[in-house]
């Protein structure tokens, strides 16, 4: 019998434009897929094995299908293994085969490296057992192996818009409902993500330490409101009527939820209007949040955020994904997008001597299969 040729998968890493911790608090986001991939080719192998290879690390991995591990080894291939064990818990068949994956999705940058490389192994191993999920579904399925095989306990925004993005547009998404609706970027504009260098790895602890300060949120606030189910169901006037029976800390997460949950949808509509004054300020908003009330952003991201004022071209700009290092992403006209980088740089390298890379982006697909 011949076996199927190779298959290759892609999915993009994604940059958010606005709406930060929002998504785990059923809330809302506006991030755009973009043009850094994940690529995964597939080869059927006759045997029952699984085999994982990738570009970027030496180590490659085997495991029997029959016999995959119940937790995560702390290795790269976690991402890919708990897709595979998830469908596995789903009834879904798979076969013997072998992945390789290559990506030029920055890692530890807050660009979803991790959700890209889910997305395109979830479409390798469904369509290698002749199944098909619709975007939403597979961005469940990838957002569950990462919730409960590797550890994190993300929220749907990454997945979803590596499935679910389009070219030219951002994407609000009601992480609720996952109704969404897509936003055009204006063709006169870039995306310029400035990356510290300061990698966020670290971030994880602190990141489920937030979830949980929310979820007290809801807890406390519950007593007044009964029947909340998550912070997007509190409005900013009723937590300011309770502010000094909370927490200190657990009253800023909220603040910050809440009212980041409103400029994400007035930003929308500004964007969708064209009016990109009133998004930038949004932005900037948005990351002082992020920085005085979640408390989420760390110096060098202040130093980025800071550098671009006066810059020519530019719009606004703020951090982008999970904190503590990682990216800033600036909205920036597409004539000055060059200069602004090169100046950009330069401000930061002389404010810590770390030279930052910098990428001037474009909204693209989401995942698709390649030569099929
Ligand atoms: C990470 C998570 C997302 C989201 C952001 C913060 O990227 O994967 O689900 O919570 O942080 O907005």
């Amino acid at each position: 019998m011949s076996l199927p040729q190779q298959r290759t998968f892609r999915a993009p890493g994604r940059v958010n434009l606005i709406g930060e911790h929002t998504d785990y608090n059923d809330g809302w986001v506006l991030p755009c897929a973009i043009d850094f991939q994940t690529r995964v080719a597939v080869t059927a192998r006759s045997d029952n094995m699984l085999v994982l290879k990738s570009a970027a690390f030496a180590e490659a991995y085997e495991f029997d299908l029959a016999d995959l591990p119940k937790q995560r080894l702390g290795a790269w291939c976690d991402y890919v293994l708990g897709i595979a064990v998830v469908l596995q818990k789903r009834g879904r068949q798979l076969s013997g085969m072998e992945l390789a994956i290559r990506s030029d999705v920055p890692s530890g940058a807050g660009l979803s490296s991790s959700a890209a490389i889910e997305v395109a192994s979830a479409l390798a191993f469904l369509s290698s057992s002749k199944n098909h999920l619709p975007g939403p579904e597979l961005a469940r399925l990838c957002r569950a192996a990462e919730n409960n095989f590797v550890g994190a306990k993300v929220g749907i925004m990454d997945q979803f818009v590596s499935c679910m993005g389009k070219a030219h547009h951002a994407l609000l998404l009601d992480c609720r409902s996952l109704e969404y609706r897509l936003v055009p970027i204006p063709a006169h504009v870039r995306m310029v993500i400035c990356n510290t260098m300061v990698k966020h790895e670290l971030a994880s602890g602190e990141y489920n330490r937030r979830r949980a300060e929310c979820e007290e949120g809801v807890r406390l606030l519950s007593r007044w409101y009964p029947g909340i189910k998550a912070l997007r169901d509190v409005s900013l006037p009723q937590l300011e009527a309770h502010t000094r029976e909370l927490p200190a800390a657990i009253y800023k997460r909220c603040a910050h939820i809440i009212s980041e949950n409103q400029r994400t949808q007035n930003g929308a509509d500004a964007l969708a209007a064209g009016n990109l004054e009133h998004f930038g300020m949004l932005m900037r908003k948005s990351h002082e949040s992020l920085r005085d009330l979640y408390e989420v952003s760390c110096r060098e991201l202040d130093l980025m955020v800071e550098a671009a004022e006066g810059l020519t071209g530019y719009w606004g700009g703020r951090m982008t994904g999970g904190g503590f290092g990682g990216c800033t992403v600036n909205l920036v006209e597409a004539k000055n997008a060059a200069q602004f980088s090169h100046e950009i740089s330069e401000k930061y390298r002389s404010k810590t001597g770390a030279q930052p890379d910098v990428y001037i982006c474009k909204a693209s697909d989401g995942a698709i299969v390649e030569n099929c």
